[in-house]
C-alpha cells in the first residue's frame, strides 16, 4: 500500500534520525527507512562501541600504574569477553533510546532496504521510495513530498587486499573481535588508525601502523601529529610514515604478513592480525541515484549549502556527501536541510565551526585553521602554546602530556584555530567552538575567567600566551 508523508529518510544513522526528530517537532508527517539498526555506524559500528573499548583499554592501562597514586592492585588482568559484553550492553541502552525517541516523535520506522524511483504512476517526479521489507512481506511504497538521503558510508579497503574474518579486518570487523591479537599491523594511521592503535596499545597488543603520507593525522595541525606520534611511540607503538604498502604482497598463514616501500627500501611487517583503516566510501550504491538526475561526484552526492541535491526535494546530508565524516557533523547538516524544507531559513553550517575530537590517549581535539592551513591562506598569524605539565588539575590527574594552542590573525585578533592534545580536551574544545561561534579574540577567551584548578585553565592561558601573557610559563 502506497503511503504519503512530508518527509522520508533513508537511512537511521545520527544524521538521519537527528533529522527526523527535527522535522517532526517542525510539525512534519516523518518515515525513516532503515536496513539495519537505528543508530547506524556511529552507535553499531563507530563512535560508541570504540569509545567503550578505548574506555576499558584506559582502565586497564591505568590499573597498571595505580601504584603512582598510592593504590596497590595485583596484577590486573584483562576480561575480554567482559569488555565486549560492557560494550555491547552500552550500546544496546542507546539503541533502545533512539527507538523510544522515534516513538515520542510519531516517526514511523520501516525496517528494509529503501531505494529512490523516478516519475511513476505515483509521483511525476523522482523521489517514491520503494521498501524492501527485512521482514519479506511486500514492497512498502512510500510518496514523500521531500527526501533526506543519510545512507552513511562503509570503510574502504585497498585493491588487492581482502577484507577477511580472520586475518584482515576493517573497523566494523575489528569491533567484534572475540579476543585480543598478540600484535596488528595497523594500515593508516589517520582518525580509526590511532585511535585503534592508542586502544591496542593500552590492551598489551604489539601495534605497527603503516601511513602513506609523511605523518600520522595528516589533515591535524602539525604540531598535534607530532606529540601524537610521540606519545604512541612512548605507548610501545611502532609508527612508520612514508610507507608505500604494497597490497597484494599480503601473505596469510599462522598471521598476515604485508611489504611496504620505506624510504627506498622493501620492508615485510608480520604481525597476528591486520587492520584496514585507509577512509569510508559514500554508500551510494542501489539506492536508485540513477533514476534522478542527482549528481555523485568523487563517490560522493554533490549538494547545495542547505543540502539539496539537482532535485530540490532530495537533500543529501552526512558522510554521504563527504566533507567531514563526522557523526556530529552529520546530525547538524540534517537539522539545516530539515528546517531548509519547512521554510526555516537555517543559517549554513561553516567548517571553520566544526569540532573534531580523537578519543586516542592523550586525546586531541580541534577546532579551525591549522597553522599550516592558515599560512596557506595568507595569514600573518600569532600563536599561543600552553602545556598540561604547569597544569595543577593535570598533575593531581596524573596526565600532564599535550598542549593546547591557539592560533590568531596577528593583525586582526581574529581566533583562526584552537588544537588541543591532552586530557580530556575532546570535553573541553566546546569552549572553542563557542568562542569561533561568536567570533571572540584571545583576549575575550582569557577574560572568561577558567576556574582553579581545571584542565581548562590550558586553554586560558593559551590565549594569553598568544600575547606573551600566560602566566605559569
Ligand atoms: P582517515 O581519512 O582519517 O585516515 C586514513 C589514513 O590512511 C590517512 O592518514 C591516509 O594517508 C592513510 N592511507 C590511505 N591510503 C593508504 C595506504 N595505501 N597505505 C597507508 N596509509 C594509507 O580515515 P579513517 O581513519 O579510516 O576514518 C574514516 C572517517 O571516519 C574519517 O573521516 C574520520 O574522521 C571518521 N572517524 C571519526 C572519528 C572521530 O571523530 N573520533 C573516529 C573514527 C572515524
Amino acid at each position: 500500500m502506497a503511503q504519503e508523508y512530508d518527509l522520508v529518510v533513508l537511512g537511521g544513522g545520527t544524521g538521519g534520525y537527528v533529522a527526523a526528530i527535527r522535522a517532526s517537532k517542525l510539525g512534519l508527517k516523518v518515515a525513516i527507512v532503515e536496513a539495519r539498526e537505528l543508530g547506524g555506524t556511529c552507535l553499531h559500528r563507530g563512535c560508541i562501541p570504540s569509545k567503550a573499548l578505548l574506555r576499558s583499554a584506559e582502565v586497564f592501562r591505568q590499573t597498571k600504574e595505580a601504584d603512582q597514586f598510592g593504590v596497590s592492585t595485583q596484577t590486573p588482568t584483562l576480561n575480554f569477553p567482559k569488555v565486549q559484553e560492557r560494550k555491547q550492553s552500552i550500546v544496546d541502552t542507546l539503541h533502545k533510546g533512539v527507538q523510544g525517541l522515534m516513538k515520542k516523535g510519531k516517526i514511523d520506522v520501516f525496517e528494509g532496504f529503501g531505494r529512490i524511483l523516478g516519475p511513476s504512476i505515483f509521483s511525476p517526479t523522482a523521489g517514491t521510495i520503494s521498501v524492501e521489507m527485512n521482514n519479506g512481506e511486500e514492497n512498502e511504497m512510500l510518496i514523500p513530498k521531500n527526501v533526506l538521503v543519510a545512507t552513511g558510508s562503509s570503510p574502504k579497503s585497498l585493491p588487492g587486499l581482502d577484507i577477511d574474518e580472520q586475518y584482515v579486518m576493517t573497523s566494523d570487523e575489528a569491533l567484534n573481535m572475540k579476543e585480543l591479537p598478540a600484535s596488528i599491523i595497523i594500515i593508516g594511521g589517520g582518525v580509526i588508525g590511532i585511535e585503534w592503535a592508542s586502544m591496542l596499545a593500552d590492551f598489551g597488543v604489539e601495534v605497527t601502523v603503516l601511513e602513506y603520507l609523511p605523518h600520522i593525522l595528516p589533515t591535524e595541525d602539525q604540531d598535534v601529529s607530532k606529540e601524537l606520534t610521540k606519545q604512541m611511540k612512548k605507548k610501545g607503538v611502532n609508527i612508520v610514515t612514508g610507507a608505500k604498502v604494497l597490497a597484494d604482497s599480503v601473505e596469510k598463514s599462522e598471521g598476515v604478513s604485508i611489504q611496504a616501500e620505506v624510504a627506498g627500501t622493501t620492508e615485510t611487517y608480520q604481525a597476528d592480525r591486520m587492520l584496514v583503516s585507509v577512509g569510508r566510501a559514500a554508500n551510494v550504491k542501489n539506492i536508485g541515484l540513477e533514476n534522478t538526475t542527482i549528481e555523485v561526484e568523487d563517490g560522493f552526492i554533490q549538494t547545495n549549502k542547505y543540502y539539496q541535491t539537482k532535485e530540490s526535494h532530495i537533500y543529501a546530508i552526512g558522510d554521504v556527501i563527504g566533507g567531514m565524516q563526522l557523526a556530529h557533523v552529520a546530525s547538524h547538516e540534517g537539522m539545516i536541510a530539515v528546517e531548509h524544507m519547512a521554510d526555516q531559513l537555517p543559517h549554513p553550517l561553516n567548517p571553520d565551526h566544526i569540532p573534531t575530537c580523537i578519543y586516542s590517549s592523550p586525546e586531541v581535539a580541534s577546532v579551525g585553521l591549522t597553522e599550516q592551513q592558515a599560512e596557506e591562506q595568507g595569514y600573518e598569524i600569532k600563536t599561543g602554546k600552553f602545556s598540561f605539565q604547569a597544569i595543577g588539575k593535570a598533575l593531581v590527574y596524573g596526565e600532564t602530556d599535550g598542549f593546547v594552542k591557539i592560533i590568531a590573525d596577528k593583525h586582526s585578533d581574529d581566533l583562526l584555530g584552537v588544537h588541543m592534545v591532552g586530557p580530556h580536551v575532546t570535553d573541553m574544545i566546546s569552549e572553542a567552538g563557542l568562542a569561533k561561534v561568536l567570533d571572540a579574540t584571545p583576549w575575550e577567551i582569557a577574560e572568561s575567567i577558567h576556574p582553579h584548578p581545571t584542565l581548562a585553565e590550558a586553554i586560558g592561558e593559551a590565549a594569553m600566551a598568544v600575547d606573551g601573557n600566560q602566566i605559569h610559563g
